[in-house]
């Protein structure tokens, strides 16, 4: 998967140097803190797998220039709330929670940013949820707690805002794709 010849996205492997990201803003730095000091822990314990945008930079030497982490996830709903486009299903499904993949980090570094290298890592997320995770397990969404100025990227790229009271109200609301909408 790529988004440019020469950028390669793949699993993370232990060789991998993860450093050197930059992100601009200190509001990202945990996003930042992740990669370099949690991904590979995360990624050996399994309990997330974490891709990466690579670029050469010398004899078989490449730089981070990306990544997105995934995990399974669920939509939680509170009583009487409803997501939209689930209530109409017209199935007997009596759980509050709904089986979902979860992409839980993502970031582009500055440099690269604005090249359609997110909307790839996106797009890896809903290639993996819709024909390795779906047709296996049971998994009805991908949902992310987005970044408030991410919402309309997002949008742009087929998720929808959790239309509930409290959603709205969070700092990063959950933004969400309804995989069976999608693969009708
Ligand atoms: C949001 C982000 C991942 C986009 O990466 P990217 O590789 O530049 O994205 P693409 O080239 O695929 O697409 C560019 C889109 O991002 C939007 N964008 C650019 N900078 C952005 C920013 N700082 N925050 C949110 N969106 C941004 C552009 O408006 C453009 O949207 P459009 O194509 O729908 O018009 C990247 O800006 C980033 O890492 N930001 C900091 C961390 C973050 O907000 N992560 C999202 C966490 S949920």
């Amino acid at each position: 998967v790529s988004a440019e010849p020469e950028i390669e996205i793949r699993q993370i492997q232990a060789g991998d140097k993860l450093t050197g990201l930059s992100l601009g803003s200190a509001q990202f730095t945990p996003l930042k803190t992740f990669l370099q000091k949690h991904a590979k822990t995360y990624h050996q314990r399994n309990l997330a797998r974490t891709y990466g945008a690579f670029v050469p930079v010398g004899e078989a030497r490449f730089k981070i220039v990306g990544y997105i982490t995934l995990v399974c996830g669920e939509v939680v709903v509170d009583h009487g709330e409803a997501v939209p486009g689930v209530a109409d299903d017209e199935v007997d499904y009596r759980y509050l929670q709904y089986p979902a993949v979860k992409i839980a980090r993502l970031a582009v570094d500055d440099r690269v940013q604005g090249r359609g290298l997110a909307s790839a890592f996106v797009d890896l997320a809903l290639g993996i949820a819709k024909d390795t995770i779906c047709p296996a397990v049971g998994c009805r969404f991908v949902v992310v707690d987005s970044k408030a100025a991410a919402v309309p990227f997002y949008e742009r790229r087929g998720f929808t805002l959790l239309d509930t009271e409290a959603n709205r109200r969070r700092p990063e609301p959950v933004m969400f794709v309804d995989l069976y909408k999608t693969s009708a």
